[in-house]
């Protein structure tokens, strides 16, 4: 009941975006550079697709780590979800900054991804791994294009996404490690197909 509870404080914290980072936002050593409008905004509404993933990211591990089997994969899907709850302060924090807003949808994507993550879970410890690793991997490839799309003098938004494409990439190695199964092709298809919606969405909602 209690870790009910504690899920429950976690995915309301999440959805209204007052998360608390664990570690400082690596924007924080960085200069804030004179940003033209257009960039401003374009970086902003990029910062809320990524917030938006975190956001994703919070509720599938909170769904994932309440059906997994195994104390060592719950441990490491609860490691995991800390460092992305860094994330979710991070990019908050940087669309603020950035004077943007938040994804009015965030509810939304919260319960989806909640239900889908738990459903993995309910399949076993090999195919939440797998899920969880090909979710880390198209992460990891989607921050890696906002790389190349955020403006280049934009150093603050810059070292957030860096440092989240970073820990992405350790998910899914300790995912492959905990023995992830490979997803058959159609499934991964399918996972590209619904982050395409919703980054498209939350790009402008
Ligand atoms: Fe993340
Ligand atoms: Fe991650």
């Amino acid at each position: 009941m209690d870790r009910l509870i504690a899920e429950f404080d976690r995915a309301l914290r999440a959805i209204a975006g007052v998360a608390h980072a664990e570690r400082p936002s690596p924007a924080e050593a960085l200069p804030e550079n004179t940003l033209e409008e257009e960039s401003k905004a374009h970086a902003a509404a990029l910062m809320r697709v990524n917030h938006v993933g975190e956001i994703c990211a919070q509720a599938l591990y909170q769904g994932q780590a309440l059906t997994a089997r195994e104390p060592q994969a719950r441990h490491a899907l609860e490691k995991a979800a800390r460092e992305e709850q860094d994330h979710l302060a991070w990019s908050a924090e940087r669309i603020r900054e950035l004077g943007g807003r938040p994804s009015l949808l965030n509810p939304l994507w919260y319960a989806g991804s909640f239900a889908i993550g738990a459903a993995a879970g309910l399949l076993g410890d090999k195919w939440n791994f797998a899920f969880l690793a090909e979710t880390e991997r198209q992460v990891e490839e989607h921050l890696a294009g906002h790389l190349e799309a955020l403006p280049p003098e934009d150093r603050r938004t810059r070292a957030v996404v860096e440092a989240m494409r970073s820990d992405e990439a350790q998910h899914r190695a300790s995912a492959l490690q905990l023995g992830a199964a490979e997803l058959p092709e159609p499934v991964k298809r399918a996972m590209r197909l619904a982050s395409k919606v919703m980054t498209t969405v939350a790009y402008r909602v």
